[in-house]
């Protein structure tokens, strides 16, 4: 039987505002895009009511739940663009693992990865329209509902990120189990992120073909290694995602869309990364805008990079931030973002006063003809 077309991915509604898109391309908008890491989160009073009801993973799993904790905070907030709600750990699960979300600790694995024995417990090939499809159908639906008003961005955790949370288990201050994998068994620390690196590729071009029209590439945990370690275990793998992403959708027919890395804490590869097929850099809130404008010389669009913080300040002292962040940045090849996620705790209001200041300071009148 022939589904409805709100579940398919075709005839989309077609997309009124654009900016986002065109700032990542580097083009000329009518003001700075603007939208929040972490946008559809605990601090939302309807966020927590609908979560309320089940696990995080359960909810990870109802293309429709995903659907409208997406479009809670474009109900708020005159946002520029769209985050599917689901998670990067829904690949090690895709992988066979079992990963649990615990209130006030946050992810928990069962069984993480000990031992490169381990390693045998991992399916090698996925299928990820099998195991992955409830995020694929979440996009579909999204995509419709959002009714061309702003674009979807889809995403995923870079290999090494996942790396970290499957030997750790969860959360770390120091990666020092996943860090010893790196010096004790550096061939295999290669086959996972390689194995990884893979499941991404596919996963990313299904987010694409099922509606999402831009793509965030998140490794949270850049900060814990070094320049060099970086060079190694991480660069190449963010690297070949880029570019495989790009050729497969080319020889798959599909258009193009826009991708940005988010390396957290990764200052040391910030010209690296720029000489990737990225076409936007998220910049976290340690680094300077204009010193980053210089080094990059024009060469990719930005994104960032308030202290996420500074949402504790009064709403006159976020304006006062958000216009300055916008001096050194510049208003082309733009997105304004924070430099990292919203926490639980923010006030609604003072995220709405960091997403108006944007607006305020950088519409530019239309220019005749
Ligand atoms: O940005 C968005 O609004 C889209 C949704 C999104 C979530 N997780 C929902 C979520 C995105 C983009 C992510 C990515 C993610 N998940 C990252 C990379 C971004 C980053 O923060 O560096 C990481 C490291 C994870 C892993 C993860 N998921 C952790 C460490 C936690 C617990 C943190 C916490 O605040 O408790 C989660 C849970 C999670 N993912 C929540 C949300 C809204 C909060 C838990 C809940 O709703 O019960």
């Amino acid at each position: 039987m022939e589904q409805p077309d709100h579940l398919q991915p075709k005839n989309f509604p077609r997309l009124v505002n654009d900016s986002f898109l065109c700032a990542c391309r580097k083009q000329d908008t009518s003001h700075v895009p603007v939208w929040c890491m972490r946008q559809a989160g605990r601090y939302l009073p309807e966020f927590r009511e609908t979560r309320a009801a089940q696990d995080f993973f359960e909810t990870c799993r109802s293309p429709e739940i995903c659907c409208e904790l997406t479009l809670q905070p474009l109900r708020r907030f005159p946002l520029d663009a769209a985050i599917i709600f689901s998670d990067i750990l829904v690949i090690p699960q895709a992988l066979g693992m079992e990963v649990h979300m615990e209130p006030g600790r946050g992810p928990v694995f069962s069984e993480p990865l000990k031992d490169p024995e381990d390693m045998k417990k991992l399916k090698t090939k996925i299928d990820v329209v099998e195991e992955l499809g409830y995020v694929f159908r979440a996009i579909t639906l999204t995509r419709h509902k959002l009714e061309g008003r702003v674009p979807l961005i889809g995403f995923t955790g870079a290999p090494w990120t996942l790396m970290t949370y499957m030997i750790e288990g969860g959360g770390s201050n120091t990666m020092s189990k996943a860090k010893r994998w790196l010096y004790q068994h550096p061939k295999i620390s290669h086959t996972l992120l390689q194995l990884l690196t893979d499941v991404i590729v596919d996963y990313l071009v299904g987010q694409v073909a099922a509606g999402a029209q831009a793509l965030q590439v998140f490794e949270s945990h850049a900060g814990c290694l070094g320049p060099k370690q970086f060079s190694e275990f991480a660069l190449p793998y963010l690297r070949s995602i880029a570019s495989r992403v790009k050729s497969k959708l080319k020889s798959d027919n599909m258009d193009a869309v826009p991708m940005i890395v988010f390396a957290k804490d990764g200052h040391y590869a910030i010209e690296e990364l720029a000489e990737s097929s990225y076409d936007v850099i998220g910049l976290d809130w340690t680094m300077c805008p204009k010193e980053v404008r210089q080094k990059l010389a024009g060469r990719k669009a930005l994104q960032g990079n308030l202290d996420p913080c500074a949402l504790y300040a009064s709403k006159e002292n976020i304006e006062k931030m958000v216009k300055q962040m916008l001096e050194d940045f510049g208003h082309q090849g733009y997105i304004a973002n924070l430099g990292h996620g919203l926490y639980p705790d923010m006030d609604p209001e003072h995220v709405g006063a960091f997403v108006d200041a944007v607006h305020k300071f950088s519409k530019t009148e239309t220019k005749e003809n």
